[in-house]
């Protein structure tokens, strides 16, 4: 987990100067059946992206929140029942630059 972390830090760099890709961040969500659960601006049974954008807004560890969130299966309440929350596959870079265009919706 550290390692992924660092590996993550280090593509976060030259990444930070650029505005997200709107259409990779789009096609991972697609690619890992996040819409099931998550709309862009309509609450389902997850909270709508711009939700968590809005929530986590002026935190300056909201980037980490967002990762942790999506790599390591916390408790999630789905229709009233606990289960865990999907984990996110794919590249360092694609993930973090998804990351990145939730927290700019
Ligand atoms: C089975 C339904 C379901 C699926 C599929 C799902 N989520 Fe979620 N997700 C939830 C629920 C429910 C919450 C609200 C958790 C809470 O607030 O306690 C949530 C919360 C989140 C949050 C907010 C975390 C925070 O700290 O504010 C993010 C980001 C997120 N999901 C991303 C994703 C991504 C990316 C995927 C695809 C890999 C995904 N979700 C797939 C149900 C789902």
């Amino acid at each position: 987990m550290k390692k992924t972390l660092c590996i993550l830090a280090a593509a976060c760099l030259p990444l930070a100067a650029q505005s997200a890709d709107a259409d990779a961040a789009k096609a991972l969500l697609k690619k890992n059946d996040c819409f099931k659960c998550h709309a862009l601006d309509k609450k389902k049974d997850g909270p709508s992206y711009k939700e968590v954008a809005a929530k986590h807004k002026g935190e300056a560890d909201a980037e980490q929140k967002l990762l942790t969130h999506m790599t390591t299966s916390p408790k999630v309440k789905v229709d009233g029942k606990e289960e865990e929350h999907k984990q996110i596959k794919g590249k360092d870079e694609e993930i973090q630059n998804l990351i990145k265009w939730i927290l700019s919706l």
